[in-house]
């Protein structure tokens, strides 16, 4: 049975409506730079990258899919899945070796890879860049995203056209086989002046994954430095992006010693962050202990840059979408959850559904893919809605006086909103309608200039919002390792329960879960973040769907 309720409008200003735009920023902004940890565009907007990777460094030298799909078609589908720029990469050799770049066509890199049924594929598809020679095959890539607002990072990821990356693969580090210094910044040179003037060019990285038994900091500040200013001096309008040591896993080096540069406002870090970057632990451990250890290591390998003013971009993660990977699955939610928090600019790992030819394989499949096998449909619509919060700027630049805090759940990707049948009641809801909550100093979770508090009401039963903040069962404290179960006892202080959701998206409170030790158990639907945004996420619940039991709100009648 319905309640009667009544809708309280917390729009104190109609430009909050204004307010609501979406990620895709339209390119007369451009170029971006950085103002502290944000990146912004030239009014001083932030300006968040939530990017997915397209490859178009593997041997063919042609960007992925275009076999399968017209190239018009996979911008379209990249911005109706919610990113607003793509992190391209190329091989070193397309921007110095001349014969490969201009006197090699589409078709003809396919034939010499035998890849016959992609040229019929091809040529179906994408008929107008079957004979263009590579560079340009890759300029109509860039030129297709501009079109559809598509920002793009161009991502130098490797030398010779290939899967990357190993320790010895001869491409890893200044100075191997592959990775001349000099080549390297002469085909930096060329890159960054072919697209200057491309306005949705915004950055480059300079360079994948440093790695293998060469790698050491000073060849790594010598040398990106010189890649910098070489970039910079070719088109001073994209941002550069340095990737650290170690498959750009560790940029603690650069607190101690700062990156010199002749130039300013451009400078920021990329860093890779998958499950197997600490091998089968995710598996093997408590997921509370193992989140708590590899977030310590996050934050000491690169975390700390957002602290000290850099901008700070995840330029890979993922996991395999399929969902059967315990290793992977863990360490997205805590992945998630910090992401979220810290409000990062990202580039998923990957677009691609499937490969021309990967390692050998013809038309492998990428179970890390944001599209399937076809490039024709989402792989998984509930790997997608989980990002979904990722996609949205929560925060920007300067001093700001509208955050409230979201409840957000990394497992679903969903936040906690009142529910419709019983604002009494809270159940899982899109982010963008939540309600304007505040986690206290009091460790109340309260809807912002109003009385109620989450109270838990026992075990299994569902949180309610109630009037006796001061009570033990309205207190929530962040415990465990991950710090993401939110956790109160219970009136009598006989027990702790944590904040959970049950079969139907309810939110509940429970016995608190695998806090730590045990391997075996998923603590995951139990675990939560807070996290901070203003009112630029907007939410039409936040403007004029916040509803009030209507029995909670006697102190608070002169608010309607
Ligand atoms: C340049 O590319 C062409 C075409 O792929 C190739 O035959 C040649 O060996 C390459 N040159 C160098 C120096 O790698
Ligand atoms: C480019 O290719 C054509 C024909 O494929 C060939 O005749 C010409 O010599 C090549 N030029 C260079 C610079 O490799
Ligand atoms: C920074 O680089 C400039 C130009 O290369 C150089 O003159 C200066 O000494 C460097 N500063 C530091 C602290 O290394
Ligand atoms: C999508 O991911 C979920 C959660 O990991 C999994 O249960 C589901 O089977 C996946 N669906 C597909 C189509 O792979």
């Amino acid at each position: 049975m319905a309640k009667s309720f009544q809708r309280l409008n917390l729009c104190l200003f109609p430009f909050f409506f204004l307010a609501f735009s979406f990620i895709t920023k339209p390119n007369e902004a451009y170029p971006l730079s950085t103002s502290s940890r944000w990146i912004v565009d030239e009014t001083g907007q932030r300006v968040k990258l939530a990017c997915a990777n397209w490859p178009s460094h593997l041997q063919p030298v042609v960007a992925e899919g275009l076999s399968k799909k017209p190239v018009e078609e996979i911008a379209e589908k990249i911005v109706g899945m919610g990113f607003n720029c793509v992190r391209l990469t190329w091989p070193l050799d397309l921007a110095t070796n001349f014969t490969l770049a201009h006197n090699v066509t589409v078709r003809q890199s396919f034939q010499s890879l035998g890849l016959n049924d992609d040229i019929v594929g091809f040529q179906t598809h994408n008929p107008s860049i079957i004979d263009l020679p590579l560079i340009d095959a890759f300029k109509t890539v860039v030129e297709a995203l501009g079109n559809k607002g598509v920002m793009v990072v161009l991502d130098n990821h490797i030398t010779k056209p290939g899967w990357c990356c190993s320790n010895d693969d001869g491409n890893g580090f200044f100075g191997d086989r592959f990775f001349d210094p000099a080549v390297w910044i002469s085909g930096l040179t060329n890159m960054a002046s072919i697209f200057n003037g491309v306005s949705n060019v915004v950055g480059m990285s300079l360079r994948n994954e440093l790695r293998g038994s060469r790698q050491n900091t000073n060849d790594w500040f010598k040398y990106m430095e010189q890649g910098a200013e070489a970039i910079h001096s070719a088109n001073p309008n994209v941002l550069v992006i340095l990737s650290g040591l170690s498959f750009d896993a560790d940029l603690s080096f650069v607190g101690a010693r700062p990156v010199n540069l002749s130039f300013a406002g451009k400078l920021v870090f990329e860093l890779h962050w998958y499950a197997f970057s600490d091998g089968n632990s995710w598996a093997t451990n408590n997921p509370n202990d193992i989140c708590g250890r590899v977030l310590n290591r996050i934050n000491k390998g690169g975390g700390f840059l957002l602290n000290k003013g850099f901008p700070l971009f995840f330029s890979e993660f993922g996991i395999d979408e399929r969902g059967g990977n315990a290793n992977d699955n863990r360490y997205f939610g805590c992945f998630l959850g910090w992401a979220a928090e810290n409000d990062v600019d990202w580039a998923l790992w990957t677009l691609t559904g499937s490969y021309y030819i990967r390692q050998g394989v013809v038309g492998m499949i990428e179970y890390y893919g944001a599209l399937d096998s076809d490039w024709n449909d989402v792989r998984n619509s509930s790997f997608l809605q989980r990002l979904s919060l990722l996609q949205s700027q929560l925060q920007g630049p300067g001093p700001r006086t509208d955050f409230y805090d979201l409840i957000f759940h990394p497992l679903t990707g969903l936040c906690v909103v009142q529910s419709e049948l019983d604002p009494t009641l809270l159940t899982l809801g899109p982010c963008k309608e939540s309600e304007p909550w505040s986690y206290t100093s009091k460790n109340n979770l309260k809807i912002q200039g109003m009385p109620f508090c989450i109270q838990s009401t026992g075990t299994q039963k569902p949180v309610r919002l109630g009037l006796s903040c001061w009570s033990p069962n309205s207190k929530w404290q962040t415990i465990s390792a991950s710090k993401m179960h939110l956790a109160s006892t219970t009136s009598n202080k006989t027990s702790s329960l944590c904040l959970d959701v049950d079969t139907n998206s309810n939110v509940v409170a429970n016995p608190c879960k695998c806090l730590s030790k045990d391997s075996s158990c998923e603590p995951m639907s139990q675990w939560f973040k807070i996290v901070r945004a203003t009112t630029g996420l907007k939410g039409s619940r936040l403007c004029n769907h916040v509803t009030t039991p209507k029995e909670l709100l006697p102190y608070n009648s002169d608010l309607l």
